[in-house]
């Protein structure tokens, strides 16, 4: 019995440290992230459409790349740090909604320090 116990602990130890690996590891590459790219890990478009596009086709909120990066995509930094203003949530997703992963928001904020470039071909 102890040791299935011990066995089973090993185990859940060993999993949860492989998913800290991986979360690392795609955290690491955020700075070769682009709007569209081959590796769905480095694309931001790719996050909008899994996070944000469902909820913004339903309402007629277009998020395309020419609107987000709009005055430096100065909002969408605004609402993945949750300081928007003048809008009925500061945050995005709003609350109550899947939020966005810290590897996720850090492939953003990277992004748009980068100046936000489109593609691997730097377009
Ligand atoms: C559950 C629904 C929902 C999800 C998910 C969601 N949004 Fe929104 N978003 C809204 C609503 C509703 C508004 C309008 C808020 C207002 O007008 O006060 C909005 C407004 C915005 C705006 C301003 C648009 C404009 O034309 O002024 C931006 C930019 C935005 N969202 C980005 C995002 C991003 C980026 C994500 C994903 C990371 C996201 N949203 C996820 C519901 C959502």
């Amino acid at each position: 019995m102890k040791k299935s116990i011990f066995l089973f602990t090993m185990i859940l130890f060993f999993s949860c440290t492989n998913e800290n690996e991986e979360d690392l590891y795609s955290c690491l590459d955020s700075d070769s992230v682009t709007w569209e790219h081959s590796d769905l890990n480095r694309s931001i478009s790719h996050i909008i459409d899994i996070k944000c596009a469902s909820c913004h086709t339903d309402i007629g909120l277009d998020l395309s790349y020419n609107l987000l990066t709009l005055n430096n995509a100065e909002l969408l930094k605004n609402f993945i740090t949750g300081n928007a203003v003048g809008y009925s949530y500061s945050i995005m997703p709003p609350p109550g909604s899947e939020p966005l992963t810290s590897c996720e928001e850090e492939k953003i904020i990277n992004w748009i320090n980068n100046n936000f470039p489109f593609d691997e071909n730097n377009r």
